[in-house]
């Protein structure tokens, strides 16, 4: 049997990174989950972590993060989006396990040794961690086979201000010290996510699935769903799910642009990403940009985190 690819997922789960991590327990050697603060506070996002590995009857360790950005104080969360515990207020029953003592920094450099080479790294969260850890050790990416980040909003259309996507903007400090560290990144960024949401009779097909899994997601998605159809949206934007794809499937990719990025620090553009799209500063690529994914596969692989095929 091919051996299967080992992921390391930095995340700050989150409904749609949730998903994101059933999709990764379906398919790859899930080494460890990278906890970090952002949709909700770090002992939220670590507890919900928690709660599905144990759903998935899994045994992946859960390392700790960052309990705030690395310079700045946080940001507005994304309660209003994923509810005030980050999975939709259900009132699950806490998982009986508890997060591993390493911090999640440390677990990152440990594993990217451990898997020379081989790793994947899938950033899902603010990268308050993976910024930590290249701090550290600068020498991290030459270890790591692909970091593939969900971030960014390429045109400048955001999500959490005028400019800024959620996961850059709530750190952007972090975010900049990895995009001028690392020398390529694959980046899954807010505009893709809107161009590939998936309808909401096709989520509710997946939920009605007969598998605690789905009987989960289910739960936790409800707030995040109503909240998502209030707006009047027609589909449920994955941004974590169609990153996790991207990882997983590299083949369902159907085109991308290499192109430097940097991140903006000041003023009213503060968390944007900046595209060279012109090659004006000169600067070699740093990130792979997805610009379109092959949206049947996409869903095709998100649904079979439930246990359908
Ligand atoms: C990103 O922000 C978070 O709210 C989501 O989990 C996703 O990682 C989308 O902008
Ligand atoms: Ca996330």
């Amino acid at each position: 049997m091919p051996h299967k690819l080992p992921i390391l997922i930095d995340t700050d789960p989150g409904v749609d990174d949730a998903l994101a991590i059933l999709m990764a327990h379906r398919h790859a050697d899930v080494v460890g989950l990278g906890i970090a603060a952002g949709n909700v506070g770090l002992a939220h996002t670590t507890a919900n972590a928690l709660k599905l590995v144990e759903t998935i009857g899994a045994t992946t360790p859960v390392f700790a993060g960052c309990a705030q950005p690395l310079v700045a104080p946080p940001p507005e969360s994304a309660a209003f989006v994923h509810g005030r515990d980050g999975f939709g207020d259900t009132g699950y029953l806490p998982g009986a396990r508890r997060a591993d003592g390493e911090p999640a920094a440390l677990a990152i450099l440990r594993l990217a040794r451990e898997h020379a080479g081989k790793l994947v790294i899938v950033a899902l969260a603010p990268l308050t961690n993976l910024a930590l850890a290249l701090r550290l050790d600068p020498d991290l990416p030459s270890r790591v086979a692909r970091l593939v980040v969900m971030g960014g909003a390429v045109t400048g259309r955001g999500n959490t201000s005028v400019a800024a996507e959620f996961n850059i903007g709530f750190d952007p400090e972090a975010a900049s010290i990895v995009f001028a560290a690392w020398p390529q990144i694959e980046l899954v960024d807010w505009e893709l996510t809107t161009r590939h949401g998936i309808g909401f009779d096709t989520i509710a097909r997946w939920c009605a699935a007969d598998d605690p899994r789905a009987r989960l997601f289910d739960a936790i998605s409800r707030k995040t769903r109503a909240w998502s159809q209030a707006r009047g949206r027609r589909q449920l934007m994955l941004a974590d799910p169609l990153a996790m794809a991207v990882a997983l499937q590299p083949e369902l990719v159907t085109r991308t642009q290499e192109l430097h990025v940097d991140i903006a620090l000041h003023g009213a553009a503060r968390g944007a990403t900046l595209v060279d799209w012109e090659n004006r500063s000169g600067r070699a690529p740093n990130t792979r940009i997805v610009v379109d994914v092959d949206q049947a596969g996409f869903e095709a692989l998100a649904a079979s985190a439930f246990g359908t095929e």
